[in-house]
C-alpha cells in the first residue's frame, strides 16, 4: 500500500470522523473531492462491517460511480426527498463555517443536495481553514449560452462592489472548456479575498447566465479538520459565533 502524504492523512482522518457521524437508517448525501473519496471508502466499509441500512445521494456522477462500485447503492435526490446528513469536503472554511466549494466542478449538485440536509458536515485538512473567504478561486458556474457575455456581467457586478479587475478564467481540462455533470460551463474567479460573501452571492446569481456560485454561506453546520498525525478538530458555527 502506497504511503498517504501529510495532507491525505488529514483528509482521511477527517473523513473518517465524518462517517463516524452516520447512523442506521440515515438518509445520507455524498459530496465530492479528493477527501469524499476517503469518506465514501470509510463509508463502504462501515456498511459491509456493521450492515447498515442507508439511503445516499451522490452530489456527482464520479462519486456515484465509485460507491456503487464499493457496494454502496445510490437514489436519485428527488426518489429520496430529503436528507439527514450531508459529509462533503470545501476548498475554503471560514470562521463562520462559510465556505467556497467548486473546484472539483460539482458545486451545482453540491448545494442543491447539501440544501437539501438537514445537517452539512464539512471535513477537510487544515489548509482549508482562512480567516476571509476568496485567496481560493471562486468557482462559478454558467450556461454555454452567452457565456463571455455572462463574463462580462460578472465583471462589472465585481467592479460594483468593490472587487476591481479580478482575473475571471474559463475553466479547462485537456485544452478545452470544462464541463460540469449539468453540461455547464465554470468560470474561476481570483478576487483575493470575499469581505461581503452574502453580497456577492446575491449579485452573482442574480446575473441570469449564472446557474450557482461556489459560495456556500450558513448552509455548513459543522467542519471536522483533520490534522497530519490523524486527529481531528471540530469547528462548530455556534463557536464561531454565527
Ligand atoms: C468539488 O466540486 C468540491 O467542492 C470539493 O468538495 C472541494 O473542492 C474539496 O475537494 P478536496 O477534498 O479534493 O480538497
Amino acid at each position: 500500500m502506497s504511503e498517504l502524504s501529510p495532507a491525505d492523512i488529514a483528509k482521511k482522518a477527517a473523513a473518517e470522523a465524518a462517517v463516524a457521524l452516520i447512523e442506521d437508517g440515515m438518509r445520507l448525501g455524498l459530496g465530492t473531492g479528493s477527501t469524499a473519496v476517503f469518506m465514501v471508502r470509510a463509508l463502504a466499509e462501515r456498511v459491509k462491517a456493521e450492515g447498515l441500512s442507508l439511503r445516499c445521494a451522490a452530489t456527482s456522477v464520479a462519486t456515484a460511480e465509485l460507491a456503487e462500485s464499493l457496494g454502496i447503492r445510490i437514489e436519485a435526490l428527488d426518489d429520496i426527498g430529503w436528507l439527514d446528513l450531508t459529509l462533503d469536503g470545501a476548498d475554503e472554511v471560514d470562521p463562520d463555517l462559510n465556505l467556497i466549494k467548486g473546484a472539483g466542478g460539482a458545486l451545482l449538485r453540491e448545494k442543491i443536495v447539501a440544501k437539501a440536509s438537514d445537517r452539512m458536515v464539512v471535513m477537510a485538512d487544515g489548509s482549508k481553514v482562512v480567516e476571509v473567504l476568496g485567496a481560493f478561486h471562486l468557482p462559478v458556474e454558467v450556461i454555454p449560452f452567452g457565456w463571455q457575455t455572462t463574463q462580462e456581467l460578472i465583471s462589472r457586478a465585481l467592479d460594483e462592489i468593490g472587487l476591481t479587475q479580478r482575473p475571471i478564467l474559463l475553466r479547462k481540462r485537456d485544452d478545452e472548456p470544462y464541463r460540469t455533470d449539468e453540461q455547464n460551463l465554470i468560470l474561476d474567479l481570483s478576487l483575493e479575498e470575499i469581505p461581503e460573501p452574502d453580497r456577492l452571492a446575491q449579485r452573482l446569481n442574480a446575473i441570469p447566465g449564472v446557474v450557482e456560485n461556489g459560495l456556500f454561506l450558513h448552509i455548513c453546520d459543522l467542519a471536522l479538520i483533520g490534522r497530519p498525525d490523524g486527529t481531528v478538530a471540530e469547528l462548530t458555527a455556534e463557536e464561531a459565533g454565527a
